[in-house]
């Protein structure tokens, strides 16, 4: 044990986490150039290396000889977005070290450090990396500093990199062994214990648990036990990643590697869980040892309807949720029937990356053709008579008149910018109703925005809006604080005298007026014209707010091709069956899904 290393590299976006992995990869001969020759070996979904973001983890068993010694080197790479702070929480706890990576051209970032806090709490040892050093951008002295502030790592002890074109990775991979400490073994071997940092499911293998084992060994034909969710199972097959599975016949205390088991979905192997392999299987219902700590149900924090435009697809669309929830433990659905959009499903989400990639991963693997409402947040609503119940769909709200009370969730912002951007940021904040709690500097030039906000202020556009005030230079992080109660009401939508469920919103009541008129105007711009008047209003229970009238057509305008060039017209047709595309029938009014979003967002 005393030859393992087990690492991670905590990194912001684009700042050079995959390419390093693949130098290492290539250093050590775990893969050879030409086997790598697509590059970026550890984003394997088809989804990330399009995008060249990191969602899930993919850990990578290396060999490396060093001093004349066998080594070991486990690197469990971790995804950068906030959206998936757990699963970062979780590989961090399956290793003693951590390569904080820094781009030497944009210096460090909110995420980067809210992660580098989370790694100290681990106790990791962090070993911090300037990268891109070939870049004649790069600002070595200046990021450095920015470092040494913000940890207090010294400036000698920051190692300056090229991963692109490999200057100094073996240095780095020596100050791994070097500086991170071996595992710990953490009891008697005849018991074991692993922490599951990953599951996914695996067309051939079915269930697969990615583990760190903190005590015993595991091998093939071992009963086991998830300790917090209670599962019992048998191992089928164990493993390491090179980075494809390779088979082993043990896994022993200290490593990383992967237990294929018999269980049918991820939510029975789900991460944080400690698998348990008891001394005396007999004796499993008996003792109760301690779950490896932790563990959390994650809970979805953003919920949208997913309809399919055509309601016959709707079978498909429950199958490939149904599919896509094997692989991905924090994804909810379940039915939902709206008046306006028919029969789809509610789902959770952990953040709007997450929404956004499960969105395109149904249309693009499943080939269907979806409309998604506005996200919503949940809320807890108390009524009259004392009961409290949480919802996730604006139209669930009960009448103002039963409703003592409504809580929203708050958040914990952090964003860290340039000082320049400070006064506009600020601005933005108090717009979206923030409390400012603190304002820490790193270094003259760069500050950190502590701030409380609702999360609905931020749901939408509230990123894009952060990066366009600050030139992409503003970054920022947020966690879960509490349920607060808001003055909040409900914004119905009616187009052409209809409520549309659907494009109900909840809000504070003092944006609600001004919104409802801004929400109106917009719909008037995304709303086809029809062969008739389309009133378009906002109401706050049965009181109208804001009304807007689509104008008819006057005249016919496709009769002018009529006998005209065949081209154009056919054209024409595929122009408009590509703009049907993603559009839904509301009695005799199209909705186009851009609709859903424009309820929502706050500035255009
Ligand atoms: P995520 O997967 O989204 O977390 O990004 P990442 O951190 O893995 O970044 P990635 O390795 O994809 O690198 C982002 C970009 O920076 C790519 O275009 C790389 O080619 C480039 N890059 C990475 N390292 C270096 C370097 O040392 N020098 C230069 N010039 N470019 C680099």
């Amino acid at each position: 044990m005393k030859n393992i290393r087990n690492f991670c590299i905590i990194a912001h976006i684009d700042h050079g986490k995959s390419t390093l992995a693949d130098r290492f990869l290539e250093v050590t001969g775990t893969l050879s150039r030409r086997e790598m020759k697509h590059g970026q070996m550890l984003d394997t979904m088809e989804l990330e290396q399009e995008r060249g973001i990191t969602i899930k983890l993919q850990p990578v068993r290396m060999e490396w000889t060093y001093k004349g010694e066998p080594y070991q080197l486990n690197l469990i790479d971790t995804p950068g977005h906030v959206d998936f702070s757990y699963e970062v929480s979780r590989s961090l706890a399956a290793c003693e070290g951590a390569v904080l990576v820094v781009d030497a051209t944009q210096g460090i970032q909110a995420q980067t450090l809210a992660n580098c806090y989370m790694a100290l709490e681990h106790n990791l040892e962090i070993i911090a990396v300037l990268n891109k050093i070939d870049l004649p951008a790069a600002d070595v002295e200046g990021r450095a500093r920015e470092i040494e502030n913000a940890l207090g790592i010294p400036r000698e002890d920051i190692l300056c990199i090229s991963a692109k074109e490999g200057t100094n990775v073996e240095k780095l991979l020596e100050r791994v062994i070097d500086r991170v400490p071996a595992p710990k073994d953490t009891g008697a071997a005849d018991e074991t214990r692993a922490l599951i940092f990953d599951s996914v499911y695996d067309t051939y293998k079915g269930i697969v648990a990615y583990v760190r084992l903190m005590q015993g060994s595991l091998k093939r034909g071992d009963r086991i036990k998830m300790l917090n969710t209670r599962a019992e199972t048998e191992v089928t097959e164990v493993g390491c990643f090179r980075p494809k599975y390779e088979t082993k016949d043990q896994l022993f205390a200290g490593e990383v590697g992967y237990v294929v088991t018999g269980m049918k979905s991820v939510a029975d192997a789900r991460v944080g869980d400690t698998i348990w392999r008891p001394k005396d299987w007999h004796m499993r219902d008996e003792l109760h040892p301690d779950p490896l700590p932790g563990y959390k149900k994650v809970t979805p924090f953003v919920f949208a309807g997913v309809f399919a435009t055509d309601n016959d697809q709707y079978p498909l669309l429950r199958d490939a949720l149904e599919k896509l929830s094997l692989n991905d433990s924090s994804l909810t659905f379940e039915p939902e029937q709206s008046g306006a959009l028919g029969s789809g499903f509610r789902c959770g989400f952990l953040g709007l990356l997450h929404m956004d990639i499960v969105q395109e991963r149904l249309e693009r693997e499943y080939h269907l053709d979806l409309i998604v409402t506005a996200p919503s947040v949940s809320y807890q609503v108390i009524k009259n008579d004392g009961t409290m119940i949480t919802i996730s769909n604006p139209s669930e709200l009960p009448q103002p008149a039963h409703v003592q009370s409504i809580l929203e969730p708050w958040i914990k912002v952090e964003l860290l910018t340039p000082t320049e951007y400070m006064g506009a940021l600020m601005q933005m904040l108090a717009d979206r109703r923030g409390l400012s709690k603190n304002v820490t500097y790193l270094d003259e030039n760069r500050v950190n925005l502590h701030y409380e906000v609702p999360l609905a202020s931020i749901v939408i556009d509230f990123y894009d809006e952060l990066k366009s005030l600050t030139s992409g230079y503003a970054s920022m992080s947020y966690e879960f604080l509490d349920f607060r109660v808001g003055d909040l009401v409900r914004l119905d939508i009616l187009v052409h005298h209809e409520q549309l469920d659907a494009l109900a919103i909840i809000i504070h009541r003092d944006e609600a007026f001004h919104h409802g008129i801004k929400v109106c105007k917009r719909l008037k711009e995304i709303i086809p014209r029809g062969q008739f008047e389309i009133p378009i209003q906002a109401a706050i229970g049965a009181k109208i707010i804001a009304r807007e009238t689509i104008a008819a057509y006057r005249k016919d305008v496709t009769g002018y091709l009529d006998g005209g060039d065949v081209t154009r017209k056919n054209k024409l047709l595929d122009k408009q069956k590509k703009g049907k595309k993603r559009m839904k029938m509301f009695g005799k009014v199209e909705v186009p899904q851009e609709a859903f979003l424009a309820v929502l967002k706050k500035n255009d």
